[in-house]
């Protein structure tokens, strides 16, 4: 069974980030790699990891015309990358665009998935900033989801609480990436919706981002691996109700 833990990787340069994965001892677990990192080591770092077999998600969330979102993904297609994303709110075109960049590289292998609305946007926002007034935030997730799939992307960053239903409009092969995953009674930060990996399960997530429960613990290993044994266990609990 995979494992559908993706570590966050939101530290400041690439000898604090080693620091941290040296504790894995030889296990080469799913990262991401945000803006802080890549903004600060380039490429080079995420070639790094790759020659070292951990999967790699480049969270830059490109948005932009469809020309240059093209190219950048051109560009990024060449690091042999596992997943990376653009914001839906760039449009059909140019997610598209960003998918056909992706392919002209080569990288069959690279998902594409799309940034709904991030999870620090509330309604208030939504209605206030955006004047998106006639549609809630859950009605314009799923849209951008449905958008996001008809423009051939692989799948969508989304809050737990989303999961399930994005996968009854996109089919259960859309990806759902989640992050805002806390074990129960621990820290969470400043995210305003949070799930346990029990429930990420439940709610049919297919990766969960876990950045600072795991990067800030004392033990990071035994914290993912905590993670990881919880939310199969009660993967595990659900298929058989579902087999029953
Ligand atoms: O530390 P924590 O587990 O909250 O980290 C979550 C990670 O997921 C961070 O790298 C954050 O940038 C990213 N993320 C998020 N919400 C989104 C998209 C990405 O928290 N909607």
């Amino acid at each position: 069974m995979e494992n559908p833990v993706i570590i966050a990787l939101d530290f400041e340069n690439a000898k604090k980030t080693k620091a941290f994965l040296a504790s894995f001892e030889g296990r080469s677990p799913y990262v991401k790699v945000g803006m802080e990192l890549f903004y600060a080591e380039g490429a080079s770092f995420v070639s790094w990891l790759k020659e070292r077999n951990f999967r790699v998600f480049l969270d830059l969330k490109l948005h932009d015309i469809p020309t240059t979102v093209h190219k950048a993904m051109k560009v990024l297609g060449g690091l042999n990358i596992d997943m990376v994303n653009v914001h839906a709110a760039g449009g059909f075109a140019m997610m598209k665009a960003a998918k056909d960049g992706l392919i002209a590289a080569g990288a069959h292998q690279t998902k594409l998935i799309a940034v709904t609305q991030l999870t620090s946007t509330t309604e208030k926002v939504l209605k206030e900033e955006l004047l998106i007034k006639d549609h809630n935030l859950n009605d314009c997730v799923s849209h951008y989801a449905k958008l996001a799939k008809h423009a051939g992307l692989d799948g969508v960053v989304c809050s737990v609480q989303e999961a399930s239903s994005i996968k009854n409009v996109c089919g259960e092969d859309f990806l759902t990436v989640t992050p805002g995953i806390r074990l129960s009674g621990s820290e969470t930060h400043d995210q305003a919706r949070i799930a346990t990996p029990a429930e990420a399960a439940m709610k049919k997530s297919d990766y969960m981002v876990v950045g600072r429960s795991i990067t800030g613990a004392e033990e990071p290993v035994s914290i993912y691996n905590e993670i990881f044994n919880e939310w199969r266990e009660s993967y595990e609990n659900n298929r058989f109700q579902t087999l029953a």
